[in-house]
């Protein structure tokens, strides 16, 4: 029923903001928990997740993070933050762009991040956003830290997703691609980068 309830309240925010929120559902607890499963996260003293929405990779996070671990998540949308804050208020729930990401870091003393997790819209966004964004990341991670992500496979036809790829190649020394979460709507799949 809760699962019912928040994918209502996911789809009426994609109706309100089709491009930022993009796609129709929350992600599935497979490309959820695939998601945390490549990820360094059970070692990880400071996560950031970036993109919430209802928390459907929140959870994930939450299950499988240290107890002690900092944990932010960041999302341009009021309604989403507002059911992070109440369902995980362990979780440092933002209500700003992700590119805003390290001035919180700094408000909390927190100087690197361990792992960036992101379930934000890529191919939606310009070319200066995303080098903005990648470029914040990379600087805010750890040399051995970790940004985990992930596309829809639909948008590796557009050239948005092709020029953030190439971004990612620019920007990290390893650039991992996992096989396609079927099971996810729209189906999905991952992408690991790595610092060192
Ligand atoms: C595809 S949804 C993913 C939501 C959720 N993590 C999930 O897996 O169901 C993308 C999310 O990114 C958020 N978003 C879009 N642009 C953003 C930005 N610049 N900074 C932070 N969040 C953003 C949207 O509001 C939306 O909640």
């Amino acid at each position: 029923m809760e699962y019912l309830i928040e994918t209502m309240k996911f789809s009426k925010e994609f109706i309100l903001h089709p491009i930022s929120t993009s796609s129709i559902v929350p992600s599935s607890k497979n490309l959820s928990c695939a998601i945390v499963s490549v990820s360094n996260i059970k070692e990880a003293k400071a996560i950031i997740e970036l993109g919430c929405g209802t928390g459907a990779v929140t959870e994930a996070i939450v299950k499988n993070a240290d107890k002690n671990s900092n944990i932010f998540s960041f999302d341009t949308n009021s309604a989403f933050i507002k059911i992070i804050r109440e369902k995980y208020p362990q979780v440092r729930a933002i209500n700003d762009s992700a590119e805003n990401m390290k001035q919180y870091m700094n408000e909390y003393s927190v100087e690197y991040a361990d792992t960036v997790i992101s379930s934000l819209p890529w191919a939606t966004f310009s070319i200066r956003l995303q080098i903005r964004l990648i470029n914040t990341i990379n600087c805010i991670l750890n040399d051995n830290g970790e940004f985990v992500t992930y596309a829809y496979l639909h948008t590796k036809l557009f050239s948005s997703h092709k020029r953030f790829v190439k971004i990612l190649h620019k920007k990290f020394k390893t650039v991992t691609f996992f096989s396609v979460v079927w099971t996810n709507l729209p189906p999905a799949f991952i992408i690991k980068c790595k610092k060192d």
